[in-house]
């Protein structure tokens, strides 16, 4: 009897869509189109692409296409083949392995809860100079959770270093790295002179998840998802690129989409997505309070460190010579450590476009005297679904770049 009513509940949940089928990319194809810049071609391509994996790039694009939809894509403009199967691609990333503690934590990927649970036991080992910190609320009501971390000088009395990871729900790779640092951080702290020295320097505050609803929904539905889950009423539609909502240039044209259904949607108002707002707010009480040195978008991938701006190729920032200098040495580090690759530059200019960005926030908004996203491993042969044995390379290569940065903030 309770079965019979359990299972009819879940059939009436599963109709009324709140217990939605996980997306089986087996057989699905990543294509990359050469468009010439057609903007017209784009669209039609938005529409038979399941996802558009580098949104924003008007020369050549990065589709996720279901097999029905292959030939109409090949219609359209000359694709070539990046991935045969995404469903096989996936299967290589590794499954999820429980918490481990411990180096181990960096050899697999995790649910959202044993992310929260790793930064909690790792604040718990340094009581003196760590503590948990919150950042707003998402849309669906998790705490956007990160830990801060402080030397000598005591909790909040020296510049900010502020890291954001995973804004892009697919990138599962960024809240490795950014969990990396703060591991790094605390476990070398009296043992390393140099992370000593960064600590003593600098007040931490590194939040892994700021989009931990798109996260979620990642592991339970759509691998590929990548903004967060807010709902407009004028669409069915779900999610706002929340590197597209911050409320800077937000309203400057061509780098941020006004379609519910795009990729790179802004939103309905500058900075109305729950999770901007939230990390607009921990913006502005550091600028108010110690003043922010490092702001760290950690985005994947492409191996690109790109500083402001985002909404205008013919801007620099005025210190633009100094940001192009910490990047030439962080990505010098970075080969030295393990030969990987990484292009330099002012991201409207180097990558492509875009409005109401992150680092175009903290650049002026939070007079952050550094702003930079890095975009991690690799060029596009995994994607976003980077296999587990890369995960560690990942981050040690990473955190060589970083340390770089932060000796010469
Ligand atoms: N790939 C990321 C995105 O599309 C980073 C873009 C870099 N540009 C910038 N202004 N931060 O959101
Ligand atoms: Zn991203």
């Amino acid at each position: 009897m309770k079965s019979a009513l359990v299972s009819s509940l879940l059939f009436a949940l599963a109709l009324a869509g709140a217990v939605p089928k996980k997306v089986d990319y087996n057989g699905f194809k990543v294509l990359r189109v050469n468009l010439n810049e057609k903007l017209d071609k784009l669209e039609a391509l938005e529409k038979l692409a399941t996802h558009v994996l580098n949104p924003g790039k008007a020369s050549f694009v990065d589709v996720v296409v279901a097999p029905e939809n292959v030939d109409a894509v090949n219609a359209l403009s000359a694709a070539t083949v990046i991935t045969e199967d995404v469903g096989a691609a996936l299967k290589e990333e590794g499954g999820f392995s429980a918490y481990a503690g411990s180096e181990t934590w960096f050899t697999a990927y995790h649910s959202y809860a044993d992310h929260l649970q790793f930064l909690r036991d790792l604040q718990a080992g340094y009581t003196s100079n760590s503590a948990i910190i919150t950042a707003g609320t998402s849309v669906e009501g998790r705490t956007l959770t990160g830990i801060q971390i402080w030397g000598t000088g005591g909790r909040g009395s020296k510049p900010a270093v502020l890291i954001h990871g995973n804004v892009h729900a697919r990138e599962w790779i960024t809240s490795k790295t950014v969990e990396y640092i703060a591991w790094q951080l605390l476990t070398k702290y009296s043992t390393d002179a140099t992370v000593k020295s960064l600590v003593d320097k600098f007040d931490f505050y590194i939040v892994p998840i700021v989009n931990p609803d798109g996260f979620v929904y990642t592991q339970r539905t759509d691998r590929l998802w990548r903004k967060n889950r807010q709902t407009v009423s004028s669409s069915r539609c779900v999610g706002r690129d929340i590197n597209r909502n911050w409320p800077y240039k937000w309203d400057a044209p061509g780098g941020a989409s006004t379609d519910p259904c795009s990729e790179t949607y802004k939103g309905v108002a500058a900075g109305d997505a729950p999770e901007n707002k939230g990390l607009v707010a921990q913006v502005q009480q550091l600028k108010a309070s110690r003043g922010i040195r490092l702001y760290l978008d950690i985005h994947s991938y492409g191996q690109y460190i790109l500083w402001p701006y985002g909404y205008d190729c013919n801007l620099r920032a005025e210190n633009d010579a100094q940001h192009r200098n910490l990047a030439t040495r962080a990505a010098s580090a970075i080969r030295a450590v393990s030969g990987t690759a990484y292009t330099i530059g002012p991201s409207c200019s180097t990558l492509y476009a875009t409005t109401g960005s992150s680092t175009d926030y903290t650049d002026v908004t939070g007079n952050s005297t550094y702003s930079y996203t890095y975009e991690l491993r690799d060029t596009g042969k995994y994607g976003f679904s980077l296999p587990a044995n890369q995960i560690q390379p990942t981050v040690r290569e990473t955190w060589a770049g970083i340390v770089s940065m932060l000796k010469d903030a």
